[in-house]
């Protein structure tokens, strides 16, 4: 990774794609695009633009600038639509990040502490959030990053779907689905390369952060380690603006460090 901006990094206005934006993380990265970068447009998808409240202040807060549109990971026909809406919108997108994920769902998933626990229908659900629903992202919007200049493909993963790393053991779908979505990563940075010269695929984690998705399992961890939505976004995106060629197909940490699969 380059330590200081190249000529192509995102203080140049360019359209920014974020997946999964009504709440949590994603909300964040929306909302610092906006307020911090120069006059591209943002693009925001969810699954309920309707609900998604904040999103529509942000919209009214910068006219013309953030576009929102529906997409579920689990309709691969929505996923399909809001590319067709993109393509109409914007020629090339210089930034997509998949935020959506999942941990936790009342009465549908919840981690698991050991084997006895794993649930099939949980588990299958997880890897079609996961480390489908960013696969398929990609197979309909591969086609809007540009043929030489630079531009990023990133997903939120997390620390814990690092098979190197992995000392406790537990969480097995939370894990295995992040660990898959990986793999997707790193087969995308080979694949889009041949296409997209100046793609940068990259997995992500953002540290622990303080979101519907963390909350029940914050118990022992510290508060300054516990970051805020914004805090985690802004790492992030100065991580991302520091990726080079070098970076493509690897996972780095919020701090800019590499995590080993
Ligand atoms: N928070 C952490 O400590 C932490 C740590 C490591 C990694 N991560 C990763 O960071 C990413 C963002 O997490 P977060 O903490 O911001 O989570 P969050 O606040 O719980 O938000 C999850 C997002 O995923 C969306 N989503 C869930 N199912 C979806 C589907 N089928 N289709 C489209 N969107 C869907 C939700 O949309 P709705 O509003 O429609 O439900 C929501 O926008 C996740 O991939 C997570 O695994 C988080």
């Amino acid at each position: 990774m380059s330590q200081s901006p190249s000529p192509a990094s995102f203080s140049s206005p360019v359209a920014a794609l974020v997946q999964g934006a009504s709440r949590g993380i994603g909300l964040a990265f929306v909302r610092q695009l906006l307020e911090q970068r120069d006059a591209g447009v943002v693009i925001a998808t969810c699954r309920n633009p309707q609900g998604a409240g904040v999103l529509s202040t942000l919209a009214e807060a910068h006219p013309g600038r953030l576009q929102v549109y529906p997409l579920d990971l689990l309709e691969e026909a929505s996923i399909a639509s809001a590319a067709k809406a993109v393509r109409a919108r914007v020629e090339h997108l210089g930034l997509l990040i998949n935020c959506a994920g999942v941990l936790h769902e009342p009465g549908r998933l919840q981690p698991e502490r050991r084997v006895a626990d794993v649930d099939a229908d949980a588990f299958v659900h997880s890897v079609r959030v996961n480390t489908l629903g960013p696969l398929l992202v990609a197979k309909h919007f591969q086609g809007l990053f540009p043929a030489s200049k630079r531009a990023v493909y990133a997903s939120l993963s997390a620390r814990v779907g690092s098979i190197g790393d992995n000392r406790l053991g537990g969480w097995y779908a939370y894990r295995a689905s992040k660990a898959a979505q990986n793999m997707v990563t790193r087969n995308l940075a080979i694949e889009l390369r041949r296409r997209a010269r100046g793609i940068i695929c990259v997995s992500l984690h953002p540290g622990t952060v303080d979101t519907g998705l963390s909350k029940p399992f914050q118990r022992g961890v510290p508060g300054h380690k516990l970051f805020t939505p914004e805090q985690a976004a802004a790492k992030l995106l100065s991580v991302i603006d520091s990726l080079d060629g070098e970076s493509n197909g690897k996972f780095y940490a919020w701090d800019g460090s590499e995590i080993p699969w």
